[in-house]
């Protein structure tokens, strides 16, 4: 069988760059499909941090983008098949991928758009090379408001129909821009109206990707459902509503070879099971790296997140007397909004060894805290799939979480049929609010006091199928389907 050639565009993929899920996504999906006969090559910009992990990438073609000369690099980076956007008057800059000290870049519109425009050209053959080997992708595959425009571009280039995917992992993020843009990305006046990348009188890259890709998918089928109704749909749900019939939710897998308790070089004891001895010399070296007394039957619960509304980081600070009230601790690691990253710094000045917190983002730690917390709270707003709850399972940290979106899809909830039919994997609570944490935490404290039925949903939570097999498949089918109708 010759391999289906997918053009994967994103803005992140780990483990080359990463402020998220997304790149976590983007990073693993292409091993995961190539067993289903699916070649992917992932185009992404060329940050700062992308050229230096490919000192060795060569240049494929040149092309103008946004008045000046960029490059498209390949190379590869483990399983991954890298295309860079090599334009330094667009990514050769300090900071993060989106902004620098808290502060977006203004020119982000034309520095995703010229991703965009890139990921077009290699559709239309860019890459085709004249008789020579070259490569020309079957379908396109774009992720979030940052690639949205791809499927524009291809829609008004006057080529042929090209398969297109776009996935949305966070409808949030809407990469709207003024109309006035529409000339310097290229657009054509056609291309500014309800049916094409208009969005309140403006661009919406996002809205261009739902509104113009053949197939939406979101990341998980509760997300999926959400987002068409006026609460959860960000003033998309009218777009996603007529729609419907092209979306559909895939839940994400994690990396299980990267978390994997029994491999897992960040841990000083590794485990496969509940293994509670193991546990528990990691919960002790993350309460001495975190500073948090070193009580090993204190229930220990942890976060690993973006500090963001979205996160509920604000409910977690209210519910922190019922945490305190159950003797527990609290560690979490993070970055985000300065005004939690402040409001959390003050809670573990003000409970010194039962409320740490880690402000930074750190591979190493992330892992060490989920083998070694007892519950990872999880209360977001919304939550498109969430990885983090996945990570704890397989580590055997319960995961207590909002029943939202991919939390209500990968989470079973410890109540009385779930432990009577031995199934349940975690804590889930409605509604998303300081009381429905409180009660959550409260059911924590409960479940863990009694050892035997704790020991149980942990057992179930590790055995919990969280890789990417299934969800590979989903896609797998899913392009086949767009690509041969
Ligand atoms: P989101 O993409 O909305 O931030 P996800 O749960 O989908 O949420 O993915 C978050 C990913 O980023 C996970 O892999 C998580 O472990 C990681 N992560 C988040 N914050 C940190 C941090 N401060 N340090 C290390 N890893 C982090
Ligand atoms: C987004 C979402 C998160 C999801 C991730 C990967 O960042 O907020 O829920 O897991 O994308 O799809």
């Amino acid at each position: 069988m010759i391999p289906l050639q997918v053009l994967a565009v994103a803005s992140e993929a780990f483990p080359v760059i990463k402020t998220g899920g997304l790149a976590d996504v983007v990073g693993a999906l292409p091993a995961a499909l190539a067993p289903h006969g699916i070649a992917v090559r992932t185009l992404i910009p060329g940050y700062r941090p992308v050229l230096a992990a490919l000192p060795r990438a060569r240049t494929l073609q040149t092309l103008e983008l946004m008045g000046a000369p960029a490059r498209i690099r390949a190379g590869k980076v483990g399983d991954l098949d890298l295309l860079v956007l090599d334009a330094p008057h667009l990514f050769d800059r300090d900071g993060g991928p989106y902004s620098a000290h808290g502060v977006d870049f203004p020119d982000n519109p034309l520095r995703f758009g010229a991703l965009c425009q890139a990921a077009a050209a290699i559709a239309r053959g860019a890459l085709a090379g004249e008789g020579g080997p070259g490569w020309r992708p079957d379908l396109v595959h774009a992720h979030d408001w940052q690639a949205g425009l791809t499927p524009a571009y291809l829609a008004y280039d006057g080529g042929p129909p090209m398969p297109t995917v776009f996935t949305v992992h966070n409808l949030a993020f809407q990469g709207w821009c003024p109309a006035s843009l529409l000339g310097p990305l290229g657009l054509p006046p056609e291309a500014f109206g309800i049916e094409g990348v208009e969005y309140f009188g403006g661009i919406g890259t996002l809205k261009a990707g739902l509104r113009l890709a053949d197939r939406i998918t979101t990341v998980s089928p509760t997300y999926a459902a959400e987002i068409t109704t006026p609460a959860d749909g960000q003033a998309l749900d009218g777009l996603l509503r007529t729609r419907r019939a092209a979306l559909s939710g895939i839940v994400n897998g994690i990396d299980t070879a990267v978390w994997d308790p029994a491999a897992d070089p960040a841990l000083p004891a590794r485990y496969s099971g509940p293994a509670a001895r193991a546990r528990g010399r990691n919960k002790a070296a993350l309460q001495a790296a975190m500073g948090l007394a070193p009580k090993l039957g204190t229930l220990l619960f942890g976060m690993v997140s973006r500090l963001t509304e979205q996160k509920g980081i604000d409910l977690v600070l209210e519910a922190l007397p019922a945490i305190l009230g159950h003797g527990a601790q609290l560690a979490i690691v993070g970055t985000g909004d300065p005004a939690f990253e402040q409001s959390l710094r003050t809670a573990a000045a003000t409970h010194p060894g039962r409320v740490a917190v880690r402000i930074g983002y750190d591979e190493g730690l992330a892992h060490l805290m989920q083998a070694g917390i007892d519950a990872l709270l999880v209360p977001s707003r919304f939550e498109p799939c969430g990885l983090t709850q996945l990570c704890a399972l397989r580590y055997g940290a319960i995961p207590v979480v909002a029943r939202v979106g991919g939390l209500a899809d990968t989470v079973i909830d410890a109540n009385a049929a779930s432990l009577a039919a031995g199934v349940a994997t975690g804590i889930q609570f409605l509604p998303v609010s300081t009381q429905g944490l409180v009660n959550a935490i409260d059911r924590t404290a409960a479940l863990h006091a009694g050892a035997e039925a704790w020991r149980r949903t942990q057992r179930n939570a590790m055995r919990a199928q969280v890789g990417w097999a299934r969800p590979a498949a989903a896609y797998a089918a899913l392009f086949r389907m767009v690509v041969h109708g």
